[in-house]
């Protein structure tokens, strides 16, 4: 069955009689008009659609805990749908605790990840009782017991492994291979383990977590992550004489871009993770352990959308034409990163069929500003609605004030109606940090 996360468009997006385009009952070039430009529109059905997709897949294995890995989308109306939609949160900073708990999101069914989590960043997890810590190294283990230790709480950790999995996916966005930033090489579990039997009492240690990157096509790379962490988990029993039973093997299903992407759907993930964990279990004599998987782009990243003006365009002789749009980098920061290609339409323009090859630039002082490189689209003009899909995930929160360029507005549209739900920045707010020492007065 096909899932939201194969398509490029929200599932509610329309061509309405204007010609325009329509995402959840709301013309775009008519919410530009009312909130301005550049804007963030989330189509609630999709992601409520994905998150219903999530949970019906895997609904023969009900030992599962869905997280959201807010990372690629956190605001506070995101924590409450996800927490309607019978969903967790992974979080992995201070910020992401104080924006969940301020939405009134319950924290024991929040884990917090993260590869240098500091004292503060701890403590606040610890107070605001996080139902789960996922610890990346030993340098983490002493600071939480401590933490742990004055607080008088004893906290469920997962030791976060690099399995040694290589996905083929940008070199930025792989996690799981052995030369990598995150989490305890497997050679190293060991010595955790036996510190957390000697030294570390308000350590509960209940399972292992591990996260093998983000936009991820394959399908062989979970199997092969279940086969490494089941083996694992049998070793430690038979070391240790410790069952582990809870294991999260992390998010990085992928979504379509664009036609080049064929992500699988929701439902063939979900097979795989449950047939390797039919097979591993048997193969290693282990009880099925209780899963968290902790999806974030392929939740949020087909529901949004970014609309941006048109502005100033540029013909190069004999060479490429650039129109350029009132945002860009700062907005979306993944084209500039990893090169990532969207898809692109003219909101106002949508039965157009005339077609010349663009490149739309950002407005940013950088010439790697470039959104979208040659391109087909119908003819642009200055004030015309630009709309890139599939940007819901880390766009606006990966998002900047490069130039002094202030963050867009976001929306949650459904059934023709639009709702705010992070405001556009504004000059006040921009400065609101700025401080001028007495001297230079
Ligand atoms: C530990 C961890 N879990 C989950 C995710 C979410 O991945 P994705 O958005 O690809 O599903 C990430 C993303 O980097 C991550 O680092």
């Amino acid at each position: 069955m096909n899932t939201p996360n194969q398509n490029i468009k929200p599932i509610t997006t329309k061509i309405n009689s204007n010609g325009n385009i329509e995402i959840g009952g709301c013309d775009l070039a008519e919410l530009a008009n009312k909130y301005g430009t550049p804007l963030y529109i989330y189509d609630e059905q999709t992601i409520r659609s994905i998150t219903k997709s999530y949970k019906d897949a895997f609904k023969n294995y009900p030992m599962v805990n869905m997280m959201f890995a807010a990372k690629a989308f956190m605001t506070k109306s995101i924590c409450k749908i996800m927490r309607q939609e019978g969903f967790g949160l992974d979080l992995c900073s201070g910020g992401e605790i104080y924006t969940a708990k301020a939405a009134g999101f319950d924290m024991t069914k929040a884990l917090f990840n993260g590869n240098n989590k500091s004292y503060d960043d701890i403590l606040l997890a610890i107070k605001c009782d996080i139902g789960t810590i996922s610890v990346d190294n030993f340098f983490e283990l002493a600071l939480l017991n401590n933490v742990a230790k004055s607080e008088n709480k004893s906290i469920r950790i997962l030791l976060r492994i690099t399995p040694g999995i290589e996905c083929h996916t940008h070199e930025y966005i792989q996690t799981g291979h052995l030369d990598s930033k995150f989490g305890f090489d497997l050679t190293q579990i060991d010595e955790a383990i036996e510190l957390i039997k000697d030294e570390y009492k308000n350590l509960n240690l209940i399972g292992l977590h591990a996260h093998i990157g983000s936009q991820i096509f394959e399908t062989k790379v979970y199997n092969d992550e279940i086969d490494v962490i089941f083996k694992e988990i049998k070793r430690i029993k038979e070391k240790h004489g410790i069952i582990l039973k809870e294991v999260n093997l992390g998010g990085g299903l992928g979504i379509k871009y664009t036609e080049k992407d064929n992500p699988i759907s929701i439902y063939d993930f979900a097979d795989v993770i449950t047939n390797a964990i039919d097979t591993y279990s048997k193969q290693y004599e282990i009880e099925k352990p209780v899963i968290f998987i902790e999806p974030g782009r392929s939740i949020v990243g087909t529901a949004g959308v970014t609309i941006y003006t048109a502005g100033s365009s540029k013909q190069v002789p004999h060479g490429r034409k650039y129109f350029a749009v009132d945002g860009g980098m700062s907005d979306n920061a993944r084209p500039s990163l990893y090169q990532a290609e969207y898809t692109v339409e003219i909101a106002n323009k949508a039965n157009d069929t005339t077609q010349e090859e663009v490149t739309i630039a950002g407005k940013h002082c950088e010439s790697g500003d470039i959104l979208a490189k040659d391109i087909k689209l119908p003819i642009i003009e200055e004030g015309d609605i630009i709309c890139f899909y599939t940007t819901g995930a880390y766009g606006y929160s990966m998002s900047s004030n490069y130039n002094r360029v202030l963050k867009p507005a976001a929306v949650l549209v459904n059934n023709g109606k639009s709702d705010i739900i992070i405001n556009r920045q504004s000059y006040e707010q921009l400065c609101e940090s700025d401080v001028i020492p007495e001297r230079l007065n």
